[in-house]
């Protein structure tokens, strides 16, 4: 057997690429970086290189890597105790349930751990409501979803995709779903007019997945208007765009609309570890009996420390008021840069999650070529969908530290640009 940990002759990137390459799945395509560090909105290498970090592990970091607070509160809880799962009571739940609660306006609240569990739970009490509340026949209830969502990887999750390198040779898939165009109301108020058996509607407020696809505005207040008036749960999964992410506390903030169903995940444990929320009111949330859903880590002490560490940061030092300022500031030097610059098609975005789309085909390599030249110069991000590049820093980045990011951003265009 090779030792595969003493191999002095290679770099340690590639020694640790190697290894992944060798003993992991290859369920991933990761940028050639091999992270060791974090802190605030800067990541180092194993050879010691800083890079800015603009993907913010899909938003999951918000409050930046390795917030003392947040860290202090994770140590503090591991010391003392860290799982008991839901056979027993433990001491920090029912406080972290009530500061959630409290927070986001609902009535209850169910913790898992990953985002898609979320989006599970949300559609687990979709259809106990549709039954035992609404009256839909057993076994009939439908859920809606729109083109281009992404809520996650489960076989429930990808039931609802469009995307086919999430489902190709997955089926078969879910039964009950009805798949509408995005950012279209009439669309929804005709599949919610043509079928008394929909229960739910579930949504991202903007898609991020997607491609950080902005929808009018109106859209969610149109949404949760069409949801009451036929009596059909409005599910926002705001699992990437939560939290302060779009400048808001919530991506719904901006149109004032409450959701019946919330799903958060993600920046809930300010990348810590996995927590996911699911909130609704009382009639939604208590059709859930005991032993009728959860998980051995859904609510463990650890994840309730560092849940209301990371919720305290993102108050306490205004994250969604810097989200917001940062925000413009980004999409002002994107949108001048875009004028000297026709790689760029299109700049959008909301608080600091923004994407560029680039004036090339998905199946191009340019988006990819742009992020391997901003990684070289110290800063990295990710395309999605082929041509659109995502930006979404930790909330936490200042001025300053946005001006120099945004020069790299502008050099590597420009440089590109002029070689067309
Ligand atoms: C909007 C949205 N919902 C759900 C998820 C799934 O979260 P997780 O990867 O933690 O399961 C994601 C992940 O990117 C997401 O962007």
């Amino acid at each position: 057997m090779p030792n595969y940990t003493d191999t002095p002759d290679i770099s340690a990137s590639k020694h640790a690429i190697d290894l992944e390459y060798r003993f992991g799945a290859h369920n991933y395509k990761p940028m050639p970086v091999v992270i060791e560090r974090g802190s605030g909105v800067f990541l180092w290498d194993v050879e010691g290189k800083q890079y800015f970090d603009f993907l913010s592990a899909y938003s999951a970091v918000s409050q930046g890597h390795c917030h003392p607070k947040i860290v202090q509160a994770m140590i503090e809880q591991a010391q003392k105790l860290t799982l008991t799962s839901r056979a027993f009571y433990n001491d920090r739940l029912g406080e972290c349930e009530q500061f959630l609660c409290e927070y986001f306006g609902y009535d209850k609240v169910l913790m898992m751990n990953s985002g898609v569990e979320g989006g599970e739970t949300a559609l687990k009490l979709t259809r106990k409501w549709a039954y035992k509340v609404k009256g839909i026949e057993p076994g009939k209830a439908k859920t809606v979803y729109a083109a281009g969502n992404f809520w996650g990887r489960t076989l429930a999750a990808i039931s609802s995709s469009t995307d086919p390198s999430s489902t190709n040779d997955y089926g078969p898939f879910l039964p009950g779903y009805e798949i509408i165009p995005y950012n279209d109301l009439g669309a929804l108020e005709n599949v919610l007019k043509s079928d008394p058996n929909i229960a739910g509607f579930m949504v991202e407020p903007i898609q991020g997945e997607a491609g950080v696809v902005v929808p009018d505005e109106g859209y969610l207040k149109g949404v949760r208007d069409l949801c009451t008036k036929y009596n059909v749960l409005f599910i926002a999964d705001e699992v990437q765009t939560g939290i302060g992410r779009t400048g808001k506390r919530l991506a719904c903030d901006w149109e004032g609309v409450k959701p019946d169903i919330l799903v958060l995940g993600k920046a809930l444990s300010g990348g810590t570890m996995p927590v996911s929320a699911a909130f609704a009111d009382d009639e939604i949330m208590l059709t859930i009996a005991p032993g009728e859903h959860g998980s051995t880590y859904g609510g463990n002490p650890l994840a309730c420390a560092v849940t209301i560490a990371a919720l305290e940061v993102v108050q306490d030092e205004k994250l969604a008021e810097n989200a917001e300022k940062m925000g413009q500031t980004f999409r002002r030097k994107m949108q001048e840069l875009q004028k000297q610059c026709s790689l760029i098609e299109s700049v959008r975005g909301k608080g600091l999650l923004n994407a560029i789309v680039i004036n090339d085909s998905e199946d191009s390599s340019t988006a990819m070529d742009l992020c391997y030249k901003m990684m070289e110069k110290g800063l990295l991000c990710k395309p999605t969908h082929g041509n659109k590049i995502r930006f979404a820093p930790p909330l936490v980045i200042n001025e300053q530290q946005m001006d120099v990011a945004c020069r790299i951003i502008e050099e590597v265009f420009i440089e590109m640009n002029g070689n067309l």
